[in-house]
């Protein structure tokens, strides 16, 4: 199905206005390979019929369905590997110590898709910092995406989702086979909260973190909204806590208040010291 231009400037302000991702001109293609199979399923003919019913108003769901999906929720186990590296030799390692009084962790990823990032930070704990296990460790996972979510929780993962970055001996250890896909066991599923959440809504209960991942998502957004969130992480991670970004992300020019910590190829940011 063909989007005609007035159709694709509601689509793309809709989707500024409820998630804040931004389609540019050029994104035909995509509005239409991805709305096109939500308009058949709808009933609609064509994606006019499909806009003319977002813009009345009046199917329940319908706004909530075609902002889903045009997210992007590209994701893999150890994605960019560098952040868990860098986790795993040094930042763990020393909250360990920097916590040890409290013996409480906290760890909060905002665009957490299918789950895969925090399922391998939850391996890595189990693998390589088990005494974690005994403190009150809470892992939050929050995304826009209800579909997605919904996906997390249940941890069960296709032949090729494993294939891409799962080791062997994890796989054998922490899943179990379910006809053609394999799911987590459940107390490593136990380890995560999974729940919804708009960053560019008031962000309830989000904790203090000790670490924030935020990967990949702000790509999506303007640089204005990237301010504002990056402001607003502030306000959740604990001062000597640590904040990782895509690969493609930086707070550079963004905001001023974060230093770049590196290790080899890895980075994460802190909040600066006055
Ligand atoms: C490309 S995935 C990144 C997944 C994971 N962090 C990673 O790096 O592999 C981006 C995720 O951001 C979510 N997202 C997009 N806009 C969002 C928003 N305004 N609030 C919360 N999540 C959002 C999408 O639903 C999607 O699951």
């Amino acid at each position: 199905m063909n989007i005609q231009p007035k159709d694709f400037e509601f689509i793309s302000e809709l989707i500024r206005k409820e998630s804040a991702i931004v389609l540019e001109s050029g994104k035909e293609y995509l509005v239409e390979s991805r709305l096109s199979p939500i308009a058949s399923e709808e009933g609609f003919d064509s994606l006019e019929q499909l806009v003319t019913a977002l813009r009345g108003n009046k199917k329940f769901g319908l706004k909530g369905k075609v902002v889903e999906a045009l997210t992007t929720n590209e994701t893999s186990f150890y994605r960019d590997i560098e952040p868990f590296e860098m986790m795993r030799t040094q930042l763990i390692p020393e909250l360990l110590e920097m916590r040890k009084a409290e013996k409480a962790l906290t760890v909060w990823c905002g665009a957490a898709s299918t789950g895969q990032e925090l399922y391998s930070l939850a391996m890595m704990i189990r693998e390589h910092f088990p005494e974690l296990l005994s403190w009150k460790l809470t892992i939050l996972g929050t995304d826009l995406s209800k579909e997605v979510l919904d996906k997390a929780k249940e941890g069960k993962y296709s032949q090729v989702e494993i294939n891409r970055g799962l080791p062997a001996q994890l796989l054998i250890k922490y899943f179990e086979k379910q006809g053609t896909e394999w799911q987590l066991k459940k107390d490593v599923r136990d380890m995560i909260e999974y729940r919804e959440l708009n960053l560019i809504k008031p962000w309830i209960g989000v904790p203090q973190s000790d670490i924030v991942l935020l990967r990949n998502v702000l790509i999506y957004f303007d640089a204005e909204v990237k301010k504002e969130i990056l402001g607003k992480v502030r306000r959740v991670l604990r001062p000597d806590g640590f904040l990782f970004l895509g690969a493609a992300e930086t707070t550079l020019n963004l905001d001023e208040n974060y230093a770049r910590r590196t290790s080899g190829r890895g980075s994460c940011y802190t909040i600066k010291k006055d």
